[in-house]
């Protein structure tokens, strides 16, 4: 999922937010580490990266995926979004990509990455739109409708997507950052391995453990069923299709 999904939508944010050889950045929500290593090789090796998360295993990945050469250093942190354990005004640039639909509390995650950043500092946050404009994902909810029931199809949908377009900029100005701009991209996404490699997916999402339990018969009509949603995005055997972000920049005041 990183490099078929994530990776190109950090490489977006990070132009969005804009940066500059020698800046300090903070990850927030650092997850694998996607946006970590790339603005990392961005930076350069006279800037630093902090990476934070609450999950110890989310870590474990980010530390055990090099760098590329020439990057700035960067270090992982295991801390919520809500209590960030790093210096007050001491960052450039916060960066939070698919994170702030997660939060508890939300209002708190921004407040504290204002906190982190120095006066005049820049954060950019991706958060994805409705999964109707993911189609594959829409696919993949439908299915799991048919199979697992409206509830757990609702749970999936709710977990990534469910901040969709709701006022995250007016949360962001709230939080007290200005300049606030959002804009909806999109980008092309494909499973070469079609309608299977999609379904694995399900594996890293909040309701792999409701999909485990469905049993072999489950797993079985939940494949038969995935082949069936996602028959119109297939090209040659693979799923082509898009999805689609909010990518929020904003800027505290200098
Ligand atoms: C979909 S992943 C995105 C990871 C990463 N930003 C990326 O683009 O690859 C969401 C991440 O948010 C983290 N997360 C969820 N709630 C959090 C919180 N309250 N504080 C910090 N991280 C959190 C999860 O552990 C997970 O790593």
């Amino acid at each position: 999922m990183v490099p078929r999904l994530f990776q190109p939508w950090a490489d977006l944010l990070l132009d969005q937010v804009g940066l500059n050889a020698g800046e300090v950045l903070l990850d927030v929500a650092c997850g694998p580490g996607t946006v970590s290593r790339r603005a990392a090789a961005r930076l350069g090796p006279s800037g630093r990266v902090t990476g934070c998360d609450v999950s110890p295993a989310m870590l474990a990945l980010a530390r055990s995926k090099p760098a590329a050469g020439h990057s700035a250093p960067i270090d992982y942190l295991e801390c919520p979004a809500d209590a960030l354990a790093v210096p007050a005004a001491a960052h450039d640039v916060a960066t939070c990509q698919q994170g702030l639909q997660f939060f508890s509390d939300r209002q708190r995650g921004l407040r504290q990455m204002r906190r982190a950043l120095r006066p005049g500092g820049r954060v950019g946050i991706a958060v994805w739109c409705s999964i109707d404009q993911s189609p594959p994902f829409a696919a993949l909810a439908a299915a799991l409708g048919e199979v697992a029931g409206s509830q757990i199809a609702a749970a999936y949908r709710n977990g990534p997507w469910g901040l969709a377009d709701n006022g995250i900029a007016a949360e962001i100005e709230r939080a007290g950052f200005t300049a606030v701009r959002a804009s909806r991209h999109q980008l092309p996404v494909t499973f070469d391995g079609g309608p299977r490699q999609l379904l694995k997916t399900l594996a890293a999402s909040g309701v792999a453990a409701a999909v485990a339990a469905l049993g072999d018969a489950g797993q079985r009509a939940l494949a038969a069923a995935i082949e069936e949603t996602a028959a119109p995005l297939m090209h040659d055997g693979a799923i082509c299709s898009e999805t689609a972000a909010q990518l929020v920049t904003a800027t505290t005041a200098s």
